[in-house]
């Protein structure tokens, strides 16, 4: 399987609750190398931004005030397949409908705090990975 990058996010909820620590664990676990790491607080524009392609989704304000409304960890996650393991890792959307182990299960308590984020396909993970990492910190 072909090396892989992706942009995963540990957003506000998880951060705030002190499960970051847990989930950088499940990281390491499953044997993903993290590329690159950094801590920010989004601003409203940057959250909207990041989640344009849900403009018109009913859930876009609650979602991007909820991004923007503590620190989150971002960072560039790389293994085999890295864009599908991680989303497996993660779990479903949805916390009540992700599988057993998987870190939305365990920590996640909505369908929108849940606790982490994910690129969905590789356009999705290059425009995800540029929009927080330059090229210099992703050697
Ligand atoms: P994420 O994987 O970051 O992608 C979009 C986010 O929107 C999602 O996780 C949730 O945090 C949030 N969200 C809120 N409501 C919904 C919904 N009904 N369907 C999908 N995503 C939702």
């Amino acid at each position: 399987m072909a090396i892989e990058r992706t942009l995963a996010i540990i957003k506000p909820d998880a951060v705030e609750g002190g499960l970051a620590g847990d989930i950088l664990s499940r990281i390491h676990a499953a044997k993903f190398q993290i590329v690159a790491i950094k801590s920010l607080r989004l601003t409203k524009t940057e959250a909207e931004g990041f989640y344009a392609v849900h403009r018109e989704r009913p859930f876009f304000g609650d979602l991007t005030n909820f991004m923007s409304s503590g620190k989150v960890l971002v960072m560039v996650l790389e293994a085999p397949g890295a864009i599908s393991k991680w989303r497996d890792t993660m779990g479903a959307t949805d916390p009540a409908k992700a599988a057993p182990g998987t870190i939305r299960r365990d920590f996640g308590t909505s369908i929108q705090n849940n606790c982490t984020h994910g690129s969905d396909a590789p356009a999705t993970a290059a425009f995800e990975i540029g929009y927080f990492f330059a090229g210099a910190e992703l050697v």
